[in-house]
């Protein structure tokens, strides 16, 4: 059964692929036309991380690249092309998205949501009947912020926390629809937030926390000398605590090191999952028998991690001190008004909820669960290796906890 990859150079789906071909001679690329040579960059992952030659040798033969736009009508394919293209694959594997927290919904809406909708065409045109393979996200869940979000919720109860969110949840509506309209199963797979302790590397996509990383950075460097705004330790809205609970980094003192204000919640969690775990999960419950309608999955980690470590991995990065506070202070730093501005990135240190895989747990049993994700796993995937390792982070501080739409 040939199967198609959309996605196939992206942070995921890069690790897909390389499970995809544990199992399978050979695959169709579905890249994205105009972006650069996806084989050229398929083969440089695997280089970076150590395949053997004769393995690299080979993947010119065994994958095909098909250069398509998903934002395009049959992907920008000729209609003899994609017919072609539609007849020849089994399945269809949709990584391919912008994960842009910060893009507006027009935007994002034409690679995700519209995207979908050309790929599901694609698997109705096929006379074989290919099964869809969709990759969604566990924050479809939105901006509940509390209690637990199951497997077999879809609903816009709450809102999102940003565009991306809301796109993502209606690319899974279509893929509803879909199933519904056509009688096809199709497989939803929402994986928490990816990870990996592979440093970064020119030649690899970027670790999706690595936008928080740099958003921090130009924050502090748009306030310049203005971006402490006078903010001392009793200002109104910061809770008593410790002080700064980062550590310095070399040609920083801790005067120079702007405190920030945050909303979030001290007891808050994200759901972090390696992504070579995430990659092998996936193709599993791929392999299950399908029930016959849409089959969604958590692919999740089985322990959150606390969000006071994220802000802890945050002042490793960005000479910084972070303070959780329960609420947005009356009067915002030059800082704070820049960081302001991304509250769909920054609402995510209010999360306190957990994610539901009680069906990948009872298909895959112990097998699915995955090892732990700490501070160093996440530093050694995000830190500039020249940098000095910084000690151990002081410990956060306390902020009272907010209700939000639970
Ligand atoms: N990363 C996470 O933490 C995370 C978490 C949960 C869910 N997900 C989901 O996982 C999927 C993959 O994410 P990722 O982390 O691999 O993202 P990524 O690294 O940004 O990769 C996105 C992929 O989509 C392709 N693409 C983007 N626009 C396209 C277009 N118009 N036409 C064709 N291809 C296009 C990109 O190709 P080029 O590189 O050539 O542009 C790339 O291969 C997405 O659906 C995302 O929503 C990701």
């Amino acid at each position: 059964m040939q199967v198609a990859l959309t996605g196939a150079t992206g942070f995921l789906g890069l690790r897909l692929l390389r499970r995809l071909l544990d199992t399978h001679r050979s695959l169709t690329v579905l890249a994205h036309t105009g972006s650069g040579n996806a084989l050229h960059r398929i083969t440089q992952f695997f280089e970076v991380t150590g395949a053997p030659a004769a393995f690299t040798a080979e993947l010119p033969g065994r994958l095909r690249v098909v250069e398509t736009d998903l934002a395009l009508p049959r992907l920008g394919l000729s209609e003899r092309t994609f017919q072609e293209l539609a007849d020849g694959i089994g399945a269809i594997w949709h990584s391919a998205g912008s994960i842009n927290l910060e893009g507006n919904l027009p935007e994002l809406r034409r690679t995700n949501v519209e995207g979908t909708r050309h790929v599901l065409e694609l698997a109705a045109a096929s006379r074989l009947r290919p099964r869809v393979h969709h990759v969604s996200t566990a924050f479809v869940a939105g901006a509940r912020r509390e209690g637990v979000a199951y497997e077999d919720e879809l609903e816009d109860v709450c809102g999102f926390e940003n565009a991306y969110e809301r796109s993502k949840y209606e690319a899974e509506l279509l893929v509803h629809a879909w199933s519904r309209e056509h009688g096809r199963p199709a497989l939803i797979l929402r994986p928490s937030i990816l990870v990996t302790d592979l440093p970064p590397h020119p030649a690899l996509p970027s670790h999706p926390l690595l936008v928080i990383e740099r958003v921090l950075r130009e924050a502090l460097r748009a306030a310049g000398p203005e971006r402490d705004g006078g903010v001392s330790p009793s200002a109104p809205g910061s809770h008593p605590g410790p002080g700064p609970h980062g550590r310095v980094l070399r040609g920083h003192t801790p005067a120079a090191r702007p405190r920030v204000r945050m909303v979030g919640h001290p007891h808050g969690r994200l759901n972090l999952l390696q992504v070579e775990h995430a990659a092998e999960v996936m193709v599993r419950l791929a392999g299950r028998t399908p029930s016959g309608g849409v089959d969604t999955y958590h692919v999740v980690h089985d322990r959150d991690v606390p969000v006071p470590t994220v802000v802890a991995l945050l002042e490793r990065l960005v000479p910084l001190s972070i303070e959780l506070v329960a609420d947005k202070p009356g009067t915002l730093s030059a800082l704070e008004a820049l960081l302001d501005f991304y509250p769909g990135m920054t609402a995510y240190l209010a999360h306190r909820r957990r994610f539901d895989d009680t069906r990948v747990r009872s298909r895959l049993g112990i097998s699915a669960a995955s090892a732990p994700v700490g501070l160093d796993y996440l530093w050694s995937g995000l830190a500039p290796h020249t940098l000095p390792l910084p000690g151990p982070p002081d410990p956060p501080a306390a902020a009272s906890p907010t209700a939000r739409c639970a």
